[in-house]
């Protein structure tokens, strides 16, 4: 028989047949078929109630009509229960639960049954995005983790991602950038180059500084300023050479945290690239009749919404210059034209939540006016960091932290608790394993919480073995390699694991219960583009495997029981680290 991957899935399908055979009306029936409260089984449908009470009949009735007409092998492969008000629950028989355990051995079969649900659809995901001429601060640390995991996320989901870091490259602080530069050439150039030689971002940032104070106390500055940008729009040689060299030094700084954190963008297509993109959005937006001129700048009014029916979105700036929104509306247009992009998912403050709606309404409506396909846009909005006083988290004289000084932390925080508890190991080990523990504590501290709130960052909560941390996923995954160590054996070897006779503790059963869910977990944190639904999902998967650790020894006699544990024990291991991967953590073999 056909296993599949997604078992919801497959009872949803199920019952829509069901439906039809039964005499539902199957264009306004949805199943609604979800994990079910362990009490209750595997899954619930609780379609019926709302169908029933549409259709004006006795749910209860109707779920006893539809259970008559389900699929034989939905039948045989699981109890069906109905419940309630017309609640049908599933729990799936040993025999499947092992079926399913059998099917998806290893990671590629994993991503086979997965890649169903996003086939065939291309996403964009525009994340990271910093400022160029700045360090990436604390505040950048959510967008690139949340970022990241999303794209695994769809990418296991079947889809085709275009990972794209929307740069910001380009705007007035380069004319103030370009003043100091050309005076620290010309008062102090040794001074300047040497601290370009040493810390070439951090030499940049200052002179924005610089030059943003200038500018501030003297309108005479603020003037040979603004002549400096226009000089560099006018693409003159000497201000493009120093607005280029400030993008490389940016880029080489960027991807230092990038690949502690495992991030490698396909594009790096900044607000620059777009600049000469801009006309043909002023034009088709007047065209359409989107956006209207008012005092010199072009606006576009939506008169359905309540707030921006009077705060009308601003695409041209009055004085002719293109601004954040013109350049976003064009790279909606080259995304779809030029990636063929379905969708953009926008991984981005919830501080931008107006722009992002307003700047989704605009391309909509642009679009369909356009008789273009109509992307699919959506903000992956994100709260702030906060430190343990509640308030956005800053170092101790108020400045924001750098994120490569976190991550430095963070490794160095790791690496006590990993010297306190694997003394044992070699030093190049305990180093390594310092690094996975440490940057994957701060990823995952990201990722456990749900993206809409906002998150207290606090070391001990972060690297600690209780709890859900990342340092317990790890020890989870280091501990079932133990096991495997000790037994000399091999995850997932097929020989073993042919011997394997039924599963039937309760234990046993209650973890490949768990391990089944899998699918859920993975579909449900994908749809909703919230990572921290799959984190809570392996937490509780290392909590069942704890549980069944304690129940049931592995090395038993019996070569079929151990058989069987062992493919437990190689089940559990394939998915935390499949999904520890999908969250973009690195995992150890020891810890
Ligand atoms: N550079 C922007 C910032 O630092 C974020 C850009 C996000 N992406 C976008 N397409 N607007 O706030």
């Amino acid at each position: 028989m056909h296993v599949s991957f997604n078992l919801a899935a497959t009872f949803d399908a199920a019952l829509k047949t069901a439906a039809t055979a039964a005499g539902f009306d199957a264009a306004d029936f949805s199943p609604e078929v979800r994990t079910a409260d362990p009490k209750h089984g595997d899954f619930q449908a609780n379609g019926v109630l709302p169908y029933a009470k549409r259709t004006k009949q006795n749910p209860r009735a109707l779920a006893e009509k539809l259970v008559a007409a389900l699929p034989a092998d939905v039948l045989t492969g699981s109890d069906v229960v109905i419940a309630g008000p017309g609640f049908i629950n599933f729990t799936l028989k040993p025999g499947a639960l092992q079926a399913w355990l059998r099917e998806f051995s290893t990671r590629a079969q994993l991503t086979a049954g997965a890649a169903v649900a996003y086939s065939g659809q291309t996403w964009v995901v525009d994340y990271s995005s910093p400022n160029t001429a700045k360090q990436m601060h604390v505040g950048h640390l959510r967008s690139a983790v949340i970022g990241e995991a999303v794209c695994r996320l769809l990418a296991f989901s079947g889809a085709r991602v275009i990972r794209d870091n929307h740069i910001g490259d380009w705007g007035t602080q380069f004319g103030k950038i370009i003043w100091a530069y050309k005076q620290a050439l010309v008062t102090a150039p040794a001074d300047l180059e040497a601290a370009l030689a040493a810390e070439p971002l951090a030499e940049f940032e200052r002179l924005y500084k610089v030059g943003n104070n200038a500018a501030d106390a003297d309108p005479a500055v603020l003037k040979e300023a603004q002549q400096e940008l226009v000089k560099l729009q006018a693409h003159d040689p000497e201000n493009t050479a120093i607005w280029k060299r400030i993008g490389e030094v940016s880029f080489s700084a960027f991807q230092q945290i990038y690949d502690l954190l495992g991030i490698r963008f396909d594009y790096t297509l900044g607000e620059s690239f777009y600049n000469d993109k801009v006309d043909q959005v002023y034009r088709e937006l007047t065209e359409c009749g989107l956006a209207a001129e008012s005092q010199g700048a072009l606006v576009v009014f939506h008169p359905e919404h309540p707030r921006f029916k009077e705060q009308p979105f601003l695409v041209r700036k009055s004085d002719g210059a293109a601004n954040y929104a013109s350049t976003d509306l064009a790279t909606i247009l080259y995304r779809s034209e030029h990636f063929k992009a379905d969708a953009t998912a926008y991984v981005i403050d919830s501080r931008q939540g107006d722009h992002c709606q307003q700047l989704f309404l605009t391309a909509q409506k642009w679009f369909d006016k356009t008789n273009r396909k109509v992307p699919h846009l959506e903000h992956v909005s994100f709260g702030t960091v906060l430190g343990e006083d509640g308030k956005p988290l800053k170092t101790r004289s108020g400045e924001n932290i750098k994120l490569k000084d976190l991550l430095r932390e963070a490794v160095e925080r790791a690496r006590r608790l990993v010297d306190e508890r694997s003394s044992d190991l070699p030093e190049a080990e305990r180093a390594r394993i310092a690094e996975v523990v440490g940057i994957g504590s701060v990823q995952y501290a990201d990722l456990s919480q749900n993206r809409s709130s906002d998150y207290l960052f606090s070391w001990d909560k972060m690297i600690s073995l209780e709890g859900n941390t990342a340092a317990y996923l790890l020890y989870a995954v280091a501990r079932v390699r133990s096991i495997f160590r000790k037994l000399d054996a091999t995850p997932g070897d097929a020989t073993t694991e042919a011997g394997a006779n039924a599963i039937e503790t309760p234990a046993e059963l209650a973890l490949a219960r768990k391990l089944v869910k899998f699918s859920d977990a993975v579909a449900l944190a994908t749809s909703s583009l919230r990572p921290h639904f799959l984190g809570l999902y392996l937490y509780e998967l290392a909590g069942e495997f704890s549980a069944f650790y304690a129940a049931d020894k592995v090395a038993v006699e019996d070569p079929a029981v151990r058989a069987r544990r062992l493919l437990l024990c190689a089940r559990t291991l394939l998915v935390l680290e499949t999904g520890l991967d999908l969250l973009g953590l690195r995992t150890v073999n020891r810890m």
